[in-house]
């Protein structure tokens, strides 16, 4: 493998731990140890990102100098639950990932990051299991899971921290469909773009290694792999896709793999 890790490796990331819950502080701790960060028991803000454990769960406080505030992720309101709202069968994603009426499909989403795209496909029906490098991102992917998603939708979906380039070759049994979104530096003017998107590429950085990532989604033995890129961008490097589906700003490159279509263990 070239470069196995993202291009701001979560050990060189300035982070410290808070913990305002006062029955909380064992979590936070173990939190703290799991991400070689110190605890923080002073009153002055350390300098850096702050994860914080407060009573309404995990969140991220970015570097004042950022301008960029916080990130909690909330799957019951705001724009993913805005999305799980809009969310129907025929929209582009789901055709992506190849849904069909009556038939429920167990969807790998390689690149979670702020779990919308894979909260939405959990909502159409699929069961999800959302793959994400950063350690801090899993974190807050779990904890909203867990804390803010309807209960349906938590048994359906499953957050797993590693790197999905070795996680897909690792596979035993293999899943209906990969759906990979890797970050793209020029997705939109930086003054448009989201804030959220824009504090989770501060965070994890480019995704300089997409290519080996498709390799390795087209290589686990799912029946269909789809690629998010912004409208107007290349495809990822690697064999040409079998078709797109265009949305408004949006394209799916979508990879037909029919070898792997045999009868599966599950
Ligand atoms: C553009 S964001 C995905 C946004 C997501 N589709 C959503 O709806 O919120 C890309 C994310 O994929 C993660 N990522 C990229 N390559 C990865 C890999 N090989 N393994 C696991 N996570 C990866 C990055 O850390 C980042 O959080």
């Amino acid at each position: 493998m070239s470069d196995t890790s993202p291009s701001i490796p979560p050990e060189t990331l300035a982070l410290s731990v808070i913990c305002s819950a006062p029955d909380a502080k064992a979590e936070a701790r173990v939190v703290a140890k799991g991400l070689h960060a110190a605890l923080v028991e002073d009153s002055a803000p350390p300098p850096g990102y702050v994860l914080e454990l407060g009573d309404r769960g995990w969140e991220l406080h970015t570097p004042p100098e950022l301008g960029l505030g916080t990130l909690k992720l909330d799957f019951a309101q705001g724009p993913t639950a805005w999305r799980l709202r809009q969310a129907g069968r025929r929209q582009p994603l789901g055709r992506a990932v190849g849904l069909k009426p009556g038939v429920d499909k167990h969807v790998i989403d390689a690149t979670a990051g702020l779990g919308r795209d894979g909260m939405v496909l959990a909502n159409l029906g699929c069961r999800v299991t959302l793959i994400e490098r950063s350690p801090v991102m899993a974190l807050l992917l779990r904890d909203a899971l867990q804390r803010t998603a309807p209960p349906e939708l938590r048994e359906r979906v499953q957050v797993v921290e590693a790197d999905a380039r070795r996680y897909l070759l690792s596979l035993t049994v293999s899943p209906d469909a990969v759906y990979l979104d890797p970050m793209y530096p020029e997705r939109g003017k930086s003054a448009l773009v989201k804030k959220e998107m824009r504090i989770l590429r501060e965070l994890v950085g480019k995704d300089p290694d997409a290519a080996e990532l498709l390799g390795a989604a087209l290589a686990c033995g799912a029946g269909r792999v789809a690629v998010k890129r912004p409208r107007g961008a290349p495809v990822v490097d690697g064999p040409a896709p079998s078709h797109s589906i265009e949305a408004p700003n949006t394209r799916y490159d979508v990879y037909l793999c029919p070898a792997n279509h045999g009868p599966r263990l599950v």
